[in-house]
């Protein structure tokens, strides 16, 4: 097992014991990682019980699966999570429930099977080539905040593989600002409607800077969808092999009728927020994990070397890289970027003995289910080997995808992606922390540092 005897991978001491309400909705205005204590971390299932909200949170594995795979019925998505999206992602896929969910995923799939997923390679392998450009910059080292590096990158895949359109930087700039407000504006809504503050309380209520932080991102999107919606309405021919002319040829089987604009304006706003927002944050966290372990970075270089060499990437060759693959699945167990995932339960049932009431809310966090110290051996050390052994891994306990019929739909699509970033910039450099930077870990509708990720990269010389 390798060990780190100077660092350990930051994380948010959590609190002793359980905070007095008042306590935890300042903390939690902040991060909603800032409001868990210490037994949330060895518990089998908790509650938390205030007027008008009514949480179970579900650690144990098996309980797990039946919310996720078994019942999925019966425990649909939390409507404050569309509600709270809305703004953005008007009614995706990502929040939507029942027949209207159905009708999606089925138009969504053929978009994302592995024959469409290795067409994008080359498409994302260009945007990951400049990536790699601009991060050599002028000199041989290089210290920055890798943090705005990778949202750029995977926001640029993204509008690649489904758009055929370059992300022009100012773009992003006017993307990225008005997504961190929209993040920001949403986790003191989520906040604000959980613990019933009245909307006048003006001084808490960020509404609408987060409609019109919403609405900016959604008006970049329509510009370049339209005319191409336009185009294939008039003559009913795919004009490009992406992702997005694959959406809009989708039909639906049973009524024979295409995705409305409206609709495709959804579905492209979610893929762009769900494909980007996810990977970048979890490619930060994977670049300071390997500042911290030096060893283990350098065992990644030699795999790189010799697997592809010097030469240019192919698809091929990313699935033979077996650490690094590893240590982005260790960086997802570790800091999952979708820190939790919250259903509502339907009908009256009972788990461990207790009554979960009809209405109330269930909550299956990987945040914690992945360092639980039941689960996991050395469960908040960096330890990519421990999936050299995928039967170590205990059933139900690893999940940053989520499962069952709602598990992610670019699962495929973001291993690709990373494993081909990753090896992209630890062949060019060597990743080390800025003296004395500790990451501020925050918990939004991300798991993401607050602070950014200050690090060097020292170029190689091969
Ligand atoms: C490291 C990167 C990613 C992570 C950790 C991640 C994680 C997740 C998780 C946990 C869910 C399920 C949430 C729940 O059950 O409540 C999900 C759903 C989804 N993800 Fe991802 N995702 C990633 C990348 C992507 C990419 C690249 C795309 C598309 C380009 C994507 C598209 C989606 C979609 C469409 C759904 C909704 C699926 C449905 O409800 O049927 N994700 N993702």
């Amino acid at each position: 097992m390798s060990s780190c005897p100077f660092h350990q991978p930051f994380f948010p001491p959590p609190l002793k014991n359980k905070a007095s309400l008042l306590f935890t909705f300042f903390r939690k205005r902040r991060s909603w990682l800032d409001g868990l204590y210490e037994r949330s971390y060895s518990m089998k299932m908790g509650r938390v019980k205030m007027p008008g909200l009514d949480l179970h949170v579900i650690n144990q594995p098996d309980l797990v699966h039946r919310i996720l795979v078994d019942e999925v019925k019966e425990f649909p998505k939390n409507q404050l999570l569309g509600h709270l999206l809305e703004p953005l992602l008007g009614e995706s896929i990502f929040t939507t429930n029942g027949e209207q969910w159905k009708r999606q995923r089925e138009m969504l799939n053929p978009s994302f099977e592995m024959t469409r997923i290795s067409h994008v390679f080359g498409l994302m392998n260009d945007a990951v080539q400049e990536m790699k450009d601009h991060l050599r910059g002028d000199n041989t080292e290089n210290h920055l905040d890798i943090d705005p590096e990778m949202t750029y990158v995977t926001a640029d895949i993204i509008f690649r593989t489904i758009l055929s359109s370059r992300l022009d930087r100012n773009d992003a700039v006017k993307i990225i600002e008005a997504f961190v407000t929209f993040q920001e504006e949403t986790a003191r809504t989520a906040m604000r409607t959980m613990f019933k503050i009245p909307e006048w309380l003006w001084f808490l209520s960020g509404e609408n800077k987060r409609i019109k932080a919403g609405n900016d991102i959604r008006d970049i999107l329509a510009s370049i969808i339209r005319p191409r919606y336009d185009a294939i309405i008039a003559d009913d021919t795919p004009n490009n092999k992406d992702i997005l002319s694959s959406l809009l040829q989708a039909v639906d089987v049973d009524s024979g009728e295409k995705f409305s604009f409206e609709e495709i304006l959804d579905q492209v706003a979610m893929l762009f927020l769900a494909g980007h927002e996810t990977s970048a944050s979890a490619l930060t966290w994977a670049t300071y994990l390997l500042s911290l372990y030096p060893e283990i970075q350098e065992r990644a270089y030699h795999e790189v070397l010799n697997i592809a060499g010097e030469d240019e990437f192919n698809a091929d060759q990313l699935k033979h890289m077996e650490l690094i693959t590893n240590i982005f699945k260790e960086t997802l167990r570790l800091y999952p970027p979708v820190g939790f995932f919250a259903r509502e339960n339907t009908q009256e049932t009972t788990m461990r003995d207790k009554t979960i009431a009809k209405g109330s809310s269930v909550v299956v966090a990987p945040w914690l289910i992945h360092r639980h110290k039941e689960f996991w051996e050395n469960p908040n050390g960096f330890d990519p080997d421990r999936f050299s052994d995928p039967k170590s891994i205990h059933k139900d306990t690893y999940l940053p995808f989520g499962m069952g019929a709602r598990i992610c739909i670019g699962s495929s699509f973001a291993m690709q992606e990373a494993v081909l970033i990753l090896a992209t910039l630890i062949r060019e450099f060597k990743i080390e922390l800025q003296e004395g930077f500790v990451p501020d870990v925050v918990g939004r509708l991300t798991v993401r540092s607050a602070n950014g990720m200050k690090i060097i990269l020292k170029r190689r010389t091969h």
